[in-house]
């Protein structure tokens, strides 16, 4: 883990910050350029994860797409040099404004959420005399068996086209003149390790595909979303998730001949390399006679915690001897959510102590906010220091 073998440089820093790893991240890189390469798979990187630019620039470099989900995503991407062609643009909620700037961009493909959507791309692009390449976002009904709020393929989710839906949608497309049907698109959630539940998903995908190759659609793009999960527990063990086997799993169990396959991966690229450093403010029992460890970071910088109830293993840097404690180590801001971890048994800890909070690449500094008016994160990479 970076932040020990450097834990002398960043004694003297302000605290919160995010640290990368960046060799960790190109290491994340290559293998998955290697592991997808072998089946001619496309990955895009999903912005959402960490729309850091410095990340995005190593990223650009290992030819990775991109997955956006908003106007200002895709104008960050476009500004750091990624084709337009390698865009694919999800979201439930499209604004009119931002429909019309990606298709004047010639991206890749919308991922279309609804019908509704479906008729606004059209019309946004016949005003524009232009044709938008469109791939149905299709809810398969998979129960991704992750945290719920991470959920998105069950069939009461707000995301995608109902499969129930589809028939009608696909045959709209007849009527529809300026938008051209690409293929289909899918995300069943995230934090998924489980290969069997991407095995299952797979065998929908096949059948919905089934459906559509009777009734007249030959389908050659699948996109298959992003969802794969990393090892929270032993990131030190387990830098680099296991992409090979995932890999595999599609090529193995989806019906993928004559197809495009994409993926729109975003914590398996950037959760690893991203540390949250903070310092122990102060130290207190309170009156049940646990010990309540205040750290200088809160929800503010890092909300998975108090989100999903998200554990993030923990480790004191400053820690001088065996001796150890148990503690819960809460946040600055006024909300109870805001604690990082409870009953968690470290080195002993005092005012002043640096702690990494690990695993925090993904979907920390891209949700950070300044409530309680806190600044924003500053990062600090690796290469830089
Ligand atoms: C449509 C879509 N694609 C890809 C992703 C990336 O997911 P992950 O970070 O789990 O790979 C998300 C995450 O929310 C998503 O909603």
């Amino acid at each position: 883990m970076l932040s020990r073998e450097i834990k002398d440089k960043l004694m003297e820093r302000e605290t919160p910050f995010y640290l990368y790893d960046m060799g960790l991240l190109r290491r994340t890189l290559e293998t998955i350029r290697t592991e997808s390469s072998r089946y001619g798979f496309k990955v895009h990187y999903a912005v959402k994860a960490n729309f850091d630019e410095e990340l995005l620039k190593v990223i650009r470099e290992y030819g990775l797409g991109i997955d956006c989900v908003s106007g200002n995503e895709l104008r960050l991407v476009r500004s750091l040099g990624f084709p337009a062609s390698s865009v694919v643009y999800a979201g439930v909620g499209k604004s009119d404004k931002e429909i019309r700037y990606a298709i004047e961009e010639g991206i890749c493909a919308f991922n279309c959420e609804s019908r509704q959507e479906l008729q606004v791309i059209n019309e946004i692009a016949g005003r524009l005399g232009l044709r938008a390449r469109v791939a149905l976002r299709v809810n398969p009904d998979v129960d991704p068996h992750t945290h719920r709020h991470i959920s998105t393929g069950h069939a009461d989710s707000k995301f995608g086209i109902a499969y129930t839906e589809i028939e009608e949608v696909a045959r709209e497309f007849a009527s529809l003149e300026h938008v051209e049907l690409v293929g289909l698109h899918f995300h069943i959630g995230s934090q998924i390790l489980d290969m069997r539940i991407f095995e299952y998903f797979c065998k929908r995908v096949n059948t919905l595909l089934g459906w559509f190759r009777e009734h007249g659609f030959p389908i050659h793009y699948l996109n298959m979303g992003g969802g794969l999960g990393i090892d929270y527990e032993r990131p030190d063990q387990f830098p680099v998730t296991d992409f090979a086997d995932y890999f595999a799993t599609f090529d193995r169990f989806l019906d993928r001949e004559g197809m495009e396959v994409h993926f729109e991966l975003g914590r398996a690229v950037v959760a690893q390399c991203g540390e949250l450093i903070t310092r122990v403010l102060f130290e207190k029992v309170n009156a049940l006679g646990h010990h309540v460890v205040i750290v200088d970071a809160s929800m503010s910088q890092l909300i998975r915690p108090a989100l999903y109830e998200a554990y993030h293993a923990i480790e004191n840097l400053s820690a001088r001897s065996a001796e150890t404690g148990t503690y819960t180590i809460a946040g600055t801001v006024c909300e109870s959510a805001d604690v990082f971890a409870k009953e968690r048994t470290l080195p002993r800890l005092q005012r002043g102590d640096l702690l990494s909070i690990k695993s925090a690449g993904a979907y920390g500094a891209s949700m950070a906010s300044r409530y309680n008016l806190h600044d924003f994160p500053e990062s600090v990479y690796s290469d830089r220091l």
